[in-house]
């Protein structure tokens, strides 16, 4: 009789369930813990629910004690995507941590489940070298230093053939497994691909590995328009906003091959992987969340902010989710969004989403002031005197280090600045 709890992140795939069995073959009581984060309803809608209650059927018939599947679509992307999209996260420069975003709020629904069972063990079945681990466990330590977190996987590595070993041996059904080509993970926010043919990076990815994108040939020859509503930097768009608004818009932009993604990255262990993705909608979003930044924020937040961006993103990467950096990197990106209201209008066509009109309350495009036409409001007299300032650092440099014929030259055309160094 098994009296041990432990609360294992249950995908219903081979790995977990070879783990299930070996925990309850070590006398553990196991209570698989499965996450709806939308990997379906992010293309299909229907079918979705029908496939993860047949993970949690799978989960009990294996001999768990309880089962629990928890819908988390809204609370991933209120509370981890939206923050992410307020700070235009993109992992080195491209890929929108889709995984990456995910793991935070596993470790979240691991501890939860384990308070309410009354588990002091959580387990996880990633291995040692990706970055999966120190994204859950990271999350766990900051949420409950208290729990252990076991990672089978990483303890004792567990090959392919080994599995399948295991799995026909306890009576652990192998659905589909013959040729399983690549490594998916799937969320509303995208869809990574890892694995067979594209470990060498020089192989070009097959058609095979895309599930949301079109291939060019497949792609409608007329654009689609689509208009996103910004409410304090929160978008809506077709009356929808949250995640069936990204729902929808996987649909509309992976209809027309956007959002496909090829990155040799750096994973947080040190070394490079290659992964693919494909991220339509938030591509899309976040392609329109820094359209209208660009029209609402002053140059100085614009600059500032992209450091923070990138910093932004490297947390969310590295498994920094839970950090009091991101916390506070959240209340700066909360009080600029105070002003990030407004519509953004793009094209989706041919694999690219093009911004083509932005509009904002907030707006600090003046045209009086940028119009070449009349009606021209622009000081032109005060950019005389700004050039002679803002340059003056660079001219007092080259006077000290500039050659003798420069020297000769200020005699006559540099005499302001004599003037204003005098002064
Ligand atoms: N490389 C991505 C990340 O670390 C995705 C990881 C999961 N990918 C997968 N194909 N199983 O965030």
């Amino acid at each position: 009789m098994n009296d041990k709890p432990i609360v294992l992140a249950y995908s219903g795939g081979l790995d977990t369930s070879v783990l299930l069995k070996r925990f309850l073959l070590d006398g553990y009581d196991v209570i698989a813990l499965t996450a709806d984060l939308g990997e379906s309803d992010a293309i299909a809608g229907g079918g979705a629910a029908a496939a993860l209650h047949a993970v949690k059927a799978k989960a009990l018939a294996l001999g768990a004690r309880d089962a629990v599947l928890v819908d988390a679509k809204a609370r991933f992307i209120d509370d981890f995507a939206q923050k992410a999209l307020h700070a235009n996260a993109l992992y080195e420069g491209v890929y929108p941590l889709s995984a990456a975003l995910s793991r935070p709020l596993i470790a979240h629904l691991l501890v939860e489940t384990a308070h309410a069972k009354g588990a002091t063990v959580v387990a996880h079945g990633c291995t040692g070298k990706g970055n999966d681990q120190v994204r859950i466990e990271l999350g766990v330590r900051a949420l409950d230093p208290q729990l252990v977190c076991r990672a089978p996987l990483r303890e004792q590595p567990l090959s392919r053939p080994d599995a399948i070993a295991f799995a026909k041996e306890h009576g652990v059904p192998i659905a589909h497994t013959q040729d399983k080509p690549y490594s998916i993970d799937a969320n509303l926010w995208g869809r990574s691909i890892e694995a067979g043919v594209l470990e060498d990076p020089w192989n070009a990815p097959p058609e095979d590995a895309y599930a949301w994108t079109a291939p060019p040939a497949a792609r409608p020859a007329q654009p689609d328009e689509v208009v996103i509503e910004f409410e304090h930097g929160v978008p809506q768009w077709n009356r929808l906003d949250g995640w069936e608004m990204v729902a929808q818009l996987n649909v509309l932009a992976g209809k027309h091959g956007i959002g496909r993604i090829d990155l040799v990255e750096d994973r947080v262990i040190g070394m490079k992987s290659r992964e693919v993705y494909e991220c339509p909608a938030s591509t899309v979003l976040i392609a329109a969340h820094k359209a209208l930044e660009r029209l609402v924020l002053t140059r100085d937040e614009l600059r500032f902010k992209a450091l923070c961006d990138q910093r932004y993103s490297e947390l969310i990467y590295d498994g920094l989710w839970m950090s009091p950096l991101r916390g506070a990197l959240d209340a700066f990106n909360a009080s600029l969004a105070d002003r990030m209201i407004g519509k953004v209008r793009l094209s989706l066509n041919q694999g690219v989403a093009t911004v083509t009109g932005t509009q904002s309350p907030f707006g600090l495009y003046s045209e009086a002031l940028a119009t070449y036409g009349k009606g021209d409001a622009f000081d032109h007299d005060a950019a005389e005197g700004f050039i002679k300032l803002h340059g003056l650092p660079t001219e007092l440099v080259a006077r000290v280090t500039a050659p003798p014929p420069f020297d000769k030259a200020q005699d006559s055309g540099a005499s302001h600045l004599r003037q204003e160094v005098t002064t």
